[in-house]
């Protein structure tokens, strides 16, 4: 049988990756049958009855596969239930106000009006020093961003479920 719901993600240090790990965990745990996948081994959304798809946010933009997705399925997700999620500001505090109130990539935005997902989430990231190329440390230095795994774990957990409810309530009704 195939699985209800697609739990798509674009990352590349990681951080996104387990943040896709724990939205599927807690939608697993609700009962729902989960694809958890890099957004570009993902197949064609029609085959779900929910899609979640996030990026790792880089210079204000979804990394391109993310963001291929979402234009190559958006009729698709135009009739389905969609969420959308980012990952990306680092720092103490209100995500969005990290980011000068940054939600979503502008570029996508039309994209995503056309789809009217039930919510586009904007959750904190994680910022490995070490991991990042020269070019990289000079522009989170740049921006002064904070290093360090700042993910939210109880909001991610408290989004997820409730999606899991409204997916969970949709399905039965079907
Ligand atoms: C070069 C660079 C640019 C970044 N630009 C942004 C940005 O514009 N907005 C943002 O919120 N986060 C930005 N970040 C932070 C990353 O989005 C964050 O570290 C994210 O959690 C990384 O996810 P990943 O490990 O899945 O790639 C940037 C990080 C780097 C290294």
């Amino acid at each position: 049988m195939s699985a209800q719901v697609l739990v798509a993600y674009a990352t590349k240090y990681g951080a996104t990756a387990e943040i896709a790990e724990k939205i599927g965990q807690v939608l697993r745990d609700a009962g729902l049958s989960v694809d958890i996948i890099p957004v570009h081994r993902a197949k064609d959304p029609d085959s779900y009855k929910a899609v979640l798809l996030g990026s790792a946010v880089y210079i204000g933009q979804w990394r391109r596969e993310a963001s291929g997705f979402l234009k190559s399925h958006e009729k698709v997700m135009a009739g389905m239930p969609v969420w959308l999620f980012s990952s990306g500001p680092t720092g103490k505090g209100d995500p969005a106000e990290l980011v000068q109130g940054w939600h979503f990539p502008k570029a996508l935005q039309p994209i995503a009006d056309r789809i009217r997902p039930r919510d586009i989430a904007l959750f904190h990231g994680a910022l490995e020093i070490n991991k990042l190329g020269f070019i990289e440390k000079w522009m989170v230095n740049n921006v002064k961003a904070a290093a360090g795994d700042f993910r939210d774990w109880g909001a991610i957990t408290a989004w997820s479920a409730s999606i899991a409810a409204v997916v969970k309530k949709e399905v039965q009704d079907k």
